[in-house]
């Protein structure tokens, strides 16, 4: 039985994988560089998605470990799968709108703030 640790360290290890792939996106956009010039896309996007999927396995798993989930999910897990959403769909964003890239660089964490506080204080 996968414990409630191993659940959590899931969840780090997406969220330190969607965010250092975030930023090196973004990067890239910021130094004026398309999808083309990109040599490393492939790894950015791979990252990208195995860490969505990890935050979601880590994330859904601890709700399982906790007890959590009993006839529906709290407020505070509907806000992190909507910044779940959220992050997932930024990735579309540096090349398509270059300009915004240095507004991204702080939304990201930003969003990731969020969901951190959601997930440690539980507001509702
Ligand atoms: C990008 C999105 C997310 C970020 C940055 C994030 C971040 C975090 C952080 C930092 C913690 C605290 C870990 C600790 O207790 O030491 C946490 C806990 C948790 N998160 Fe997330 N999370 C995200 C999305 C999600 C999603 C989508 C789910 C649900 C499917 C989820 C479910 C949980 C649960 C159940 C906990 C454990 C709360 C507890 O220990 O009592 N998270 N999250």
């Amino acid at each position: 039985m996968i414990s409630l640790n191993i659940y959590k360290l899931l969840h780090v290890l997406g969220i330190l994988l969607v965010f250092s792939s975030f930023g090196a996106l973004v990067l890239h956009a910021l130094n004026g560089g398309t999808k083309a010039t990109n040599s490393g896309r492939r790894l950015v996007t791979i990252s990208y998605g195995v860490g969505l999927f990890l935050i979601l396995l880590g994330g859904f798993g601890m709700l399982a470990r906790l007890g959590i989930v009993q006839g529906g999910l709290p407020g505070w897990i509907w806000l992190k799968l909507v910044i779940w959403v959220v992050i997932g769909g930024l990735m579309a964003l540096p090349y398509r709108v270059p300009g915004a890239s240095r507004s991204l660089w702080l939304l990201g964490p930003a969003l990731g703030l969020l969901a951190a506080w959601a997930g440690l204080y539980k507001p509702f």
